[in-house]
């Protein structure tokens, strides 16, 4: 499994921090985290909102440039050693400059250099999506957009929301969707992964992105799911962050299977491996051990994936 070559379109930066990294962060810069972590040095939460924080306070001690190449460089090593060769990976400049245009130039091009070095080192490619947090409210998503506006092209792909789903409306978020469509930017959102089917109904109306972040409680509203399979909105699942967050009760509960079955485009990523305990592997071991899922299977996931990235076309004929 770990051999086989994986695409990932749903993957937090912060979020792909092990938690020996921020330890070791927070060490250097004299902060105390003890508070996030058990006794097993893992991250500790209790539920998806108390996740939320966790995962705030972790980014506290991420407060540079180098802080953000040295995250880069530790992520796309984990990815590469699980047979990752591309990766699509969520950008907050809330965390990176505090929404200031100059701020995050100065963070992406780090990021990108640190990309560009381990494309070359470890074959893996990378481009970018920044996201606005739901929870920050819509003022705030503003001048997240008007960030990922001035910093669209070849490699800063796509504008995303990730953050609370039950918090606002994403109506609220037009404007800054908007934004991100004039620059060109492809688009995602977080939804039917807390809010129900009624949440991917209302991102898809008000927002018009080309994914879906979950996405999988759509399958409680069948007519939906059946305009996804029309649409061709493609559903970046994470089974394991579903199961680990209690969202689904086991792996065999987990709709994946069910929507596929029915026409959705499914793809398969992490979200935040580390918080979650898994990898790249350790998905694609628990699909094939509950749904039965092997070689044309997984080849099928990753084509859609492919199909489905936000990276230009000669970009994609490197990784098919
Ligand atoms: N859902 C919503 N927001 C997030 C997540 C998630 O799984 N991870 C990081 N931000
Ligand atoms: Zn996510």
């Amino acid at each position: 499994m770990r051999q086989i070559p994986k695409v990932e379109l749903h993957l937090h930066h912060e979020g792909a921090a092990p938690p020996s990294f921020i330890r070791g962060l927070a060490g250097e810069k004299g902060v105390d985290l003890s508070g996030i972590f058990r006794e097993d040095g893992s991250y500790a939460f209790r539920d998806f909102v108390h996740f939320l924080s966790v995962y705030e306070a972790a980014t506290s001690v991420l407060t540079s440039p180098e802080d953000y190449a040295r995250l880069t460089r530790a992520v796309l090593e984990e990815s590469a050693a699980h047979g990752v060769v591309y990766s699509e990976t969520f950008l907050s400049p809330d965390f990176c400059g505090g929404g200031d245009v100059a701020a995050w130039r100065e963070y992406l091009l780090a990021i990108r250099e640190a990309a560009d070095g381990a494309e070359r080192d470890l074959g893996i490619t990378l481009r970018g999506i920044v996201t606005c947090i739901r929870h920050f409210g819509p003022e705030a998503a503003k001048p997240i957009a008007i960030c990922a506006a001035e910093t669209a092209g070849d490699w800063l792909t796509g504008f995303g929301m990730a953050g609370d789903e039950m918090k606002g409306q994403p109506s609220d978020f037009i404007w800054a969707f908007d934004c991100a469509r004039e620059a060109g930017l492809r688009l995602t959102v977080h939804a039917g992964e807390w809010g129900g089917a009624a949440s991917v109904r209302d991102a898809l109306a008000a927002l018009r992105p080309d994914r879906i972040g979950h996405g999988v409680q759509a399958i409680d509203d069948l007519a939906l799911v059946d305009d996804l399979a029309e649409q061709g909105i493609v559903l970046e699942c994470c089974p394991g962050s579903n199961v680990a967050l209690g969202v689904y009760p086991t792996w065999s509960a987990h709709p994946i299977q069910r929507l596929r079955a029915r026409g959705v485009k499914v793809t398969v990523s992490t979200d935040d491996p580390p918080f979650f305990h898994t990898t790249m592997t350790a998905e694609y071991e628990r699909l094939a051990a509950s749904f039965g899922w092997g070689e044309e299977d997984f080849a099928e996931i990753n084509a859609t994936a492919i199909d489905a990235a936000f990276c230009d076309a000669a970009t994609k004929d490197t990784i098919r």
